[in-house]
């Protein structure tokens, strides 16, 4: 069968949605999927590779299946995990062809036979893993979060993986107190940002490093307390210096590579280094000597296996966010908008190392 046929018959909407269903796979049955009248727009994944060789293309609109409900995407956030999926690279492998996407917001369309407690018109958000950038995504109803009052549709697309991980990564994991340090790498980026906010709520001391003296200028303003630019300056004799040689007492590291282990190497006693992820590309070998002369932990944080395996913690750490929000302690940062058709573009930034804050697809 031609691509071309595979795209006009209905099977292929079924790999498309499975971008939704797979990441669930152990909660959903197969071959739920039925669709609607009309058609839609994604952009779709149909060979591993760059930004570039995602197509946008028409596929057959999509039918609420019982317990599922179909969302008209308002907003897709792009995060950094989008530009690994679509290149066979990410923890996830979904089957091709599949859309990108993992968190968006809209408005319910319409509801599986079994769906109660939401109403079509509604305004959601919801963290898919991906199939998010796309008119329109059928997502299992237990899925679904109401937007709280006042957030936009865009803020609502982008808000819950970064704040969600850094949240859970700093209280649950590293147990940050008030009056701690917390250094964070990649202070500028989604996952970054979020936890330089989070981090001075939480009452620490906050220093955040990153690559230019424009992103540290973003960390400032969103409430850091010491800058360090870790492609000019002396990383490990600055911290020594702002730390009075104490050390820091959690590291959130994002990025990898050479950082961390100087990173590491900065933490004082009983310090908590976040394992959250790789954008250099690189994982670190930190040598086992560092943690027992320290006597530190290495402490992994793994957002989608934690909403998955905890869910009660989970629906507590939206709630505080949410709460936050609504008193006005978070801001978060949208740098920057694009139609769903950029999308190869919108990646590109984020592997350019171009972005502040998050980014965001409108359909
Ligand atoms: N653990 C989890 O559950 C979880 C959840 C979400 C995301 N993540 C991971 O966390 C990492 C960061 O995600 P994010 O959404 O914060 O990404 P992001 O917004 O793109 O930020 C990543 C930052 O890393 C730095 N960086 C260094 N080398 C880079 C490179 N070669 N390419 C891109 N960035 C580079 C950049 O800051 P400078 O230019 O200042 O160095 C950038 O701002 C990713 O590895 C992602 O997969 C993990």
């Amino acid at each position: 069968m031609s691509y071309g046929r595979c795209l006009d018959s209905k099977f292929n909407a079924l790999h498309l949605c499975r971008g939704v269903e797979s990441s669930w796979k152990q909660e959903i049955p197969l071959n739920v999927w039925e669709y609607g009248e009309g058609n839609m727009k994604a952009v779709i994944c149909k060979q591993w590779g760059p930004p570039e060789s995602l197509v946008v293309e028409n596929i057959p609109s999509l039918k609420a299946d019982k317990a599922h409900v179909i969302v008209k995407v308002k907003a897709c956030g792009v995060n950094f995990p989008d530009t690994l999926i679509i290149q066979g690279k990410y923890q996830y492998k979904p089957d091709l062809p599949f859309s990108p996407g993992a968190e968006i917001a809209g408005v319910i369309r319409e509801l599986g036979q079994s769906v109660s407690g939401i109403e079509v018109g509604d305004r959601v958000l919801a963290f898919i893993g991906w199939g998010g950038f796309s008119e329109e995504v059928s997502v299992p109803v237990d899925k679904i979060i109401h937007i709280p009052e006042g957030m936009d549709f865009k803020t609502a697309s982008a808000f819950v993986m970064t704040y969600g991980t850094s949240y859970y990564a700093l209280k649950h994991r590293a147990q940050l107190k008030s009056g701690e340090t917390l250094l964070v790498l990649g202070a500028a980026g989604g996952i970054g940002l979020a936890a330089v906010e989070l981090g001075k709520i939480m009452g620490a001391r906050v220093i955040a490093s990153a690559s230019s003296d424009d992103k540290l200028a973003v960390c400032k303003e969103y409430g850091a307390d010491e800058l360090i630019n870790y492609s000019t300056q002396n990383f490990r004799s600055i911290i020594s210096e702002i730390t009075n040689g104490q050390g820091v007492d959690v590291v959130c590291d994002p990025v990898g590579g050479d950082l961390s282990e100087q990173a590491f190497r900065s933490t004082g006693w009983k310090g908590r280094f976040l394992v959250m992820g790789f954008a250099s590309g690189e994982i670190s070998r930190i040598p086992l000597n560092l943690p027992l002369l320290k006597g530190s932990s290495i402490v992994g944080v793994f957002w989608s296996d934690f909403i998955r395996r905890e869910k009660g913690t989970y629906a507590y750490v939206l709630q505080e966010l949410t709460k936050w929000y609504a008193q006005g302690k978070l801001k978060p940062l949208v740098s920057k908008i694009y139609p769903l058709e950029q999308a190869a573009l919108a990646l590109n930034d984020i592997v350019q190392r171009r972005v502040t804050g998050k980014i965001v697809l409108v359909p």
